[in-house]
């Protein structure tokens, strides 16, 4: 099987297998360089497992971390360069109390005519770090090449908006079918891990189905460019 067309394919993997760190990171280094965090915020992250590059790390959200426990529609990084473009997922406690949802931004380009397709190929999209207002934001074209692929993805990480960016035509027009290319990963602890490709989905979170602040979540993340696909 060849794990990188599966995974540019389909935009996401999900592989019936548990990992643990080192594993993951194997796994990571046969598409590209691992990348690291760079912003690390208290409540989000448990700093005592991230590793020396700050790439591969346990997410510990907590219900009272707001962002955590709710986060819209965004792409990871989509407002800093580098970006990273692939991610691994794998649950390690409470990984149930909240699910992943993944929509797919080759497709919902794709279902649009080809008129409407003009149109959004002329759009630029202001990406702005939701946790640190206008700190960090980047202005893109709407429409981007897959730097794999070359298929036509859209660009778009609306969560961290400025508000009269939800007026604009472009952004209707793209939230309208969001839900039609939606998966929602329903997470169990240990008993798979999901490789998704970052650059082709936008993801959100839901707020916690259960009070888990003495029981936070524990998630093993890792991230990857696409520097070993060839
Ligand atoms: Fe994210």
């Amino acid at each position: 099987m060849n794990l990188n067309t599966d995974l540019f394919d389909n935009g996401y993997l999900v592989v019936n297998k548990p990992v643990n760190r080192t594993q993951m990171e194997e796994i990571a280094l046969e598409y590209g360089n691992t990348m690291p965090t760079s912003f690390l915020s208290e409540g989000v992250y448990d700093k005592a497992a991230i590793n020396d590059k700050y790439a591969s790390h346990v997410i510990g959200h907590t219900s009272e971390h707001s962002i955590g426990s709710n986060l819209g529609w965004h792409q990871d990084y989509a407002y800093r360069e580098p970006r990273y473009y692939g991610l691994i997922l794998f649950g390690l406690k409470n990984s149930h109390i909240v699910d992943t949802h993944l929509c797919n931004l080759r497709q919902l380009f794709e279902s649009f005519n080809d008129g409407e397709k003009s149109f959004l190929r002329e759009c630029s999209f202001l990406h702005v770090d939701p946790t640190h207002s206008m700190r960090y934001s980047t202005s893109r074209p709407l429409v981007e090449k897959h730097p794999i692929t070359d298929a036509e993805i859209l660009n778009f990480s609306p969560f961290g908006f400025l508000p009269e960016s939800y007026e604009t035509k472009e952004y209707k027009m793209i939230m309208e079918r969001v839900s039609d290319f939606t998966t929602i990963i329903k997470w169990r602890d240990r008993r798979f891990h999901v490789i998704i490709d970052n650059y082709q989905f936008m993801h959100k979170t839901e707020r916690s189905k259960e009070h888990w602040n003495e029981d936070p979540r524990r998630m093993l993340r890792i991230q990857f460019d696409y520097s070993n696909v060839t």
